[in-house]
């Protein structure tokens, strides 16, 4: 690759030394970053090249696995980062950003540059448009803006005008890092590699469905930017619909970037509007309280005493097409559960008529598919075995494919692959804006709800715990219940 030039905006935060550089090093580590290429760092931090360069190095022997970290490849990595310290919410520093660029690069339009923008979301707004008064939008220019695209509709339709007017819709990199990760691609794989799951997948034979993504840490140093984005925005209408989607979608008809893209955005057009009953009935929010040594949500740093954000929601969605009408999805995410776990439960519907006994009375008759993202990631289908000896007694037991089987997971991580995807012009993993606006256009009405009843009940659930009852209780009207796993 000639010429790779790429500046991160946002250099000194949170992202840039626990995903972004982690990420790069690995990219450099696998020589997928060739050439004399150059990482032009943008904060308000002050540092300069060389400090910052120690900065970098010093993270990433904290973020970078050990197995992983070289540091003759640390160093020789590092060797390529710059900085440039100045408020990308000013127009001003711009001209100077060029010139830098410029002096790197040795070319006012760099043959392949990639701008990151890891700053706050409150600035997601002003800097295409900076960067456009600079002249930084070359057609040779992409530009990777992370999540949340928006704080809702009307916000997400204002800042896709804003970056249309800016550059091509081909050159906007929406990321969403869990369509990086192996096992949420294996869900096409899996999906679509194989014959005998197909004719099963749909409403004739598939009861529920279940995702969940949850995390045994709370809101960490974020206390800011959680407040103003709840689990809904953070994670519910980013990965978790992701999820939805990959689970729900047709076949394309090949696989691209466009068709792709097609499918995932017209399983978001079939979501079923949300009505009064579902606002009241099918969605639980949740806040985790003090429990043990674990803080309440109240209680961490930049967190108002009297929060209303959702650490926790569950909801049941549906999907008004012809292959899922009347399958119930159950989704649910949140900080403080006991694990850390990302899977995607299929549950069968049972078999007609019970022939069999087991020692615990009924046996199970329905099949499970678990799709596990992480951690042990792999695929479980729980099916019926007669226990041997005498009698038709049959217990569920697991087929378990498990990633270890195939040499573990790959080494690079979600961050990886999708910069690497953005700097070779592939968008296929990335977000495109009809998506995101369909996205918001379904949950919106959830965020005006809670806004406009303030009394709109908000559970307490100790920390360390499954979250709030009331979301068990929500599943029991179809003879549902979450899959926990320990
Ligand atoms: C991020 C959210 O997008 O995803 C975080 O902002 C969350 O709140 C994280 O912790 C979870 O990602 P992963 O890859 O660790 O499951």
């Amino acid at each position: 690759m000639n010429n790779f030039a790429m500046i991160i905006l946002g250099a000194s935060g949170d992202l840039t030394k626990r995903k972004l550089m982690p990420a790069l090093y690995s990219l450099h580590k696998d020589g997928r970053l060739t050439g004399g290429y150059s990482i032009l760092g943008i904060g308000r931090t002050p540092y300069s090249d060389e400090d910052y360069r120690s900065y970098i190095l010093a993270e990433l022997r904290q973020f970078v696995k050990s197995e992983e970290q070289s540091e003759e490849l640390m160093s020789s990595f590092v060797s390529h980062l710059y900085y440039l310290s100045m408020d990308p919410a000013e127009a001003e520093g711009y001209a100077l950003m060029r010139q830098r660029l410029v002096d790197l690069t040795g070319d006012e339009q760099p043959d392949n540059l990639l701008f990151y923008l890891a700053t706050p979301p409150s600035l997601y707004g002003v800097v295409p448009l900076h960067l456009k008064k600079a002249k930084l939008n070359s057609p040779h220019s992409r530009i990777i803006v992370e999540k949340p695209f928006g704080y809702d509709l009307k916000s997400a339709q204002e800042l896709n005008k804003i970056y249309v007017s800016v550059f091509a819709e081909h050159q906007i990199y929406r990321i969403d890092h869990f369509l990086g990760k192996e096992t949420v691609q294996n869900v096409l794989a899996f999906r679509f590699a194989n014959g005998i799951f197909e004719p099963l997948w749909n409403r004739n034979y598939i009861d529920y469905v279940e995702v969940t993504a949850v995390e045994n840490l709370g809101i960490e140093q974020r206390g800011g930017f959680y407040e103003n984005a709840g689990a809904l925005r953070d994670m519910v209408q980013n990965h978790l619909i992701q999820l939805v989607a990959l689970t729900a979608m047709e076949p394309p008809a090949v696989f691209n970037a466009d068709t792709f893209r097609n499918e995932v955005a017209k399983v978001y057009e079939s979501l079923t509007p949300l009505t009064e009953v579902d606002f009241n009935e099918h969605i639980v929010r949740g806040q985790y309280t003090e429990s043990g040594s674990k803080k309440g949500y109240r209680e961490e740093k930049g967190v108002a005493p009297d929060s209303r954000t959702e650490t926790y929601i569950a909801m049941k969605l549906g999907i008004s097409n012809w292959r899922w009408s009347g399958v119930p999805f159950y989704i649910r995410t949140g900080k403080q559960m006991p694990t850390k776990v990302t899977e995607i439960v299929v549950h069968f519907r049972e078999t007609p008529h019970q022939m069999f006994h087991s020692a615990e009375g009924k046996y199970p008759r329905a099949n499970k598919l678990i799709m596990r993202v992480q951690p042990n990631e792999g695929v479980v289908l729980k099916i019926g075995m007669k226990v041997p000896g005498a009698g038709f007694e049959v217990k569920q037991v697991m087929m378990d494919f498990s990633y270890d089987q195939l040499g573990g997971l790959p080494g690079g991580d979600a961050y990886a692959r999708l910069i690497d995807d953005c700097i070779q012009g592939d968008p296929t993993l990335f977000t495109r804006s009809d998506a995101v606006e369909a996205s918001w256009r379904f949950f919106d009405p959830i965020l005006r709800f809670w806004k406009n009843n303030q009394d709109a009940p908000l559970y307490g659930y100790p920390a360390g715990t499954w979250g709030p009852l009331e979301s068990e209780a929500m599943m029991q009207e179809h003879g549902a219940e979450w899959t926990n796993p320990c």
